[in-house]
């Protein structure tokens, strides 16, 4: 294992709801330190550019709107191995299929409204944190 950085994205059907702070202590206590964040308002543009990737999917119009529909809190995440453990606490898309004590299974409303993005490979995160954070942002 080594250390790495993952993006984490609190989103608006969390914020709306005043579950931040749970859902980083949620993340804290698995080991995951946030060295960077920043509450922000995405514009559609924010957050077509963010989910490029699922441009074609029937899901990406409501997906947009959603995103863009109240506050985000967006984090950079750095630990051993933090990509896949960030995921494992997040836990599956679907909150119904979401393992219990995970934050999709606690705190998500459904599909959509899950509380929490990730990134799921190397990738991806490297990607995403470029998009969404200027180095001298990410303070450690
Ligand atoms: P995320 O990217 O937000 O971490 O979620 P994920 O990898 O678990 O899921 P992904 O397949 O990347 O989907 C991105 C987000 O789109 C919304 N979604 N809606 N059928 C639907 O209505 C549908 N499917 C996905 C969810 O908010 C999902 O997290
Ligand atoms: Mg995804």
């Amino acid at each position: 294992m080594a250390v790495e950085r993952t993006l984490s994205i609190i989103k608006p059907d969390a914020t709306e709801r005043n579950l931040t702070g749970l859902i980083i202590a949620r993340l804290e206590a698995a080991g995951l330190r946030v060295v960077a964040q920043k509450r922000v308002l995405w514009k559609k543009k924010d957050a077509r550019k963010f989910y490029d990737v699922h441009k074609d999917q029937p899901f990406f119009k409501d997906l947009i709107n959603f995103m863009t529909s109240g506050p985000i809190v967006i984090q950079v995440l750095e630990g051993e191995d933090a990509i896949a453990k960030n995921r494992a606490v997040m836990g599956a898309t679907n909150p119904v299929d979401a393992a219990p004590g995970t934050i999709r299974k606690d705190f998500a409303v459904n599909l959509q409204r899950n509380s929490v993005h990730g990134s799921d490979s190397p990738a991806n995160a490297k990607r995403e944190i470029a998009l969404c954070f200027k180095k001298s942002e990410i303070v450690g």
